[in-house]
């Protein structure tokens, strides 16, 4: 469907701001994965981003619960810039069970289940491995904030960043597309405030199962409702990340 709307005129509405966009093929994606999980699994639970957006909550319940984003990168999809992911997180007994994420236009589709590994189009995938801050390439997204403040905190981070040094910043559009380029080891580490669980959940099972860390922005344990993570190579990268960057409130899925 994703593949088939590229081919065509995408028109594009906008939801909390100018910058946050949804396009038809965002819904009609979202409801066809919907209706058929519930087909096999009626009493399931959901959270997808356009259903969020329509009124539906965002609570994760110990009900098995699929959290879907139907197109990671909408920006992306409505400028024809190559990276749009799908992406599925199917979360149960309190932890995260498998996660799948699809690159419509590569064609190449991520999965991992808890303790088997994660692969690329059946091929299995891992992290960089790199400990050495100065040797990594960072990724993170600069989106739009309201407020002033935060918008000068996220400028400096990434100012912090580059200048520890790192060998470069990278923002390609798609929280999945991130994390997947840290799970292929092509990427070292990212990092994001402001994101949602959608954005993060088939994402965070693939670097996890790739042998990446995934932890709060605090440096805390990740929390998949409180819109911020980082994602690394090595925890002693998280780790220096959570130790360079200001943070600033954006929320939580669940309760704002
Ligand atoms: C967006 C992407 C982007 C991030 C935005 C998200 P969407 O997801 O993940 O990288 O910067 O905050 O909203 O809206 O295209 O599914």
């Amino acid at each position: 469907m994703i593949r088939e709307a590229l081919q065509k005129d995408i028109t594009v509405m906008h939801k909390s701001s100018p910058v946050d966009l949804v396009t038809e093929t965002d819904q009609k994606v979202e409801q066809l994965i919907i209706s058929s999980i519930k087909e096999k699994y009626p009493t399931h639970s959901f959270i997808g981003e356009e259903s969020v957006a329509a009124g539906a909550p965002s609570v994760l319940t110990d009900n098995p619960t699929w959290i879907i984003d139907p197109v990671d990168g909408t920006t992306n999809f409505f400028s024809l810039f190559i990276w749009l992911f799908l992406n599925i997180l199917y979360f149960s007994r309190s932890q995260i069970e498998f996660g799948i994420v699809y690159s419509c236009i590569e064609d190449k589709m991520y999965t991992a289940r808890k303790g088997k590994g994660a692969f690329c189009n059946g091929d299995p995938i891992k992290v960089s491995g790199q400990e050495d801050i100065s040797q990594s390439l960072v990724l993170t997204e600069m989106g739009f904030r309201k407020n002033p403040e935060h918008f000068k905190t996220m400028l400096a981070n990434i100012k912090t960043i580059l200048t520890i040094p790192v060998h470069g910043i990278r923002s390609p559009g798609s929280a999945a597309v991130n994390m997947c380029l840290v799970a292929c080891g092509s990427a070292d580490a990212y990092y994001h405030m402001g994101i949602h669980c959608w954005d993060m959940a088939g994402g965070a099972a693939v670097v996890t199962e790739a042998g990446g860390v995934i932890m709060d922005i605090s440096g805390g344990p990740f929390d998949l409702m409180s819109r911020r993570l980082i994602i690394a190579s090595s925890r002693a990268i998280a780790e220096r990340i959570a130790k360079e960057i200001t943070e600033f409130h954006v929320g939580r899925d669940d309760t704002d």
